[in-house]
């Protein structure tokens, strides 16, 4: 498939999946292979440090909007860009929108934003998703990334649109509500990356996680990404000092046996990973994406482009239809 289709396919992508499996570094390579693409995005994170700008060999963000790769030019690289929103400034944005600003700050300082999302949970989340609806609607940018937050609260994230409009049935927070909703379940506005590692627990949780999201949020979902696969390697053999022999080299006493446990290990974890791609695929009848596991300390701006590499050349081998 066309890498600029696939990006085009919805306005707003939000990645979401158990924690630690990779959200964060799979926002970061859709928006720099979307950069790739020519489409400029804004990457939006709820919760701070995620460590998203420093892929991108950037400061940490802020609520204000930060530009962490720039723009090509004619026919160049699209602009990447990122911000923070946070349920606080959402409702101070809301506010200042509606003439209310006198009060605004005096009740966020006040701290009654927590009083109110006590007897109306979900609301904050509403606040969020309202801000992220506000954006999306502007055209902030040609893709919207939504870092979700882990697993198990993207559901209850995704789904406060829904409670709060059994909670609260008119004013501004039903309206809203609404309008959150019927961006989540629009297709052709909204689609959910979720992201797995291939391992046991994390796949059987993608899957329960895609069919929530499917069936009480009515949320469209874009291929599945598996993250952190080992790649097969070249020249580790089960037999490493038959393998020497072969390449003209010798070992050294003991080198023969590291070798062999490192052969065994990652063929074991190979053939593991193939096992849960597999039941991936039998559970959930959704196009697979996967990436590499990146042998580094840090990833930064050189790890990062080599993953959007990988990402774009994953989605040229998807179908023309996900
Ligand atoms: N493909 C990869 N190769 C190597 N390291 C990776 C890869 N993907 C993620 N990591 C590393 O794994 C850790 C977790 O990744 P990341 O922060 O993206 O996960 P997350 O799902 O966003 O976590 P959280 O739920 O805490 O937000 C990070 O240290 C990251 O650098
Ligand atoms: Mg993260």
């Amino acid at each position: 498939m066309d890498p600029a289709r696939f990006f085009a396919a919805s306005r707003l992508v939000i990645v979401a999946g158990k924690g630690g499996v990779g959200k964060t570094v799979v926002t970061a390579a859709l928006a720099r292979a979307a950069s790739r693409a020519g489409l400029s995005s804004l990457v939006i994170e709820v919760e701070g440090k995620s460590g998203l700008a420093t892929m991108y060999g950037q400061q940490a963000l802020d609520y204000d909007e930060a530009v962490l790769f720039p723009d090509g030019g004619p026919r160049g690289d699209g602009e990447v860009r990122a911000r923070t929103i946070t349920p606080d400034e959402a409702l101070l944005d809301y506010l200042r929108d509606h003439g209310l600003s006198r009060i605004s700050k005096r009740l966020v300082s006040s701290g009654a934003l927590d009083v109110v999302a006590t007897a109306a949970p979900g609301i904050k989340d509403i606040l969020i998703l309202g801000k992220v609806k506000q954006l999306e609607r502007a055209g902030a940018a040609d893709l919207l990334i939504l870092d979700a937050p882990a697993a198990g609260h993207a559901i209850t994230f995704l789904q406060a649109a829904r409670a709060l409009l059994d909670t609260v049935r008119v004013g501004p927070i039903n309206a809203q509500a609404k309008e959150v909703l019927e961006m989540l379940t629009d297709h052709a506005r909204c689609r959910i990356v979720l992201v797995t590692l291939p391992e046991e627990t994390p796949v059987n949780e993608l899957v329960d996680t895609a069919f929530s999201l499917e069936d009480r949020v009515g949320i469209g979902l874009a291929p599945v990404v598996v993250n952190g696969l080992y790649d097969p390697v070249d020249g580790i053999a089960a037999d490493p000092t038959a393998a020497a022999a072969e390449a003209d080299t010798t070992l050294r006493d003991g080198e023969a046996d590291v070798l062999a446990a490192a052969a065994a290990f990652r063929a074991d974890r190979t053939s593991l990973q193939d096992e849960q791609l597999a039941r991936l695929a039998e559970q959930l009848p959704l196009e697979q994406i996967r990436l590499p596991f990146v042998f580094t300390t840090e990833i930064g701006p050189a790890e990062l482009d080599a993953l959007a590499d990988r990402l774009l050349a994953e989605v040229e081998r998807l179908p023309e239809v996900v």
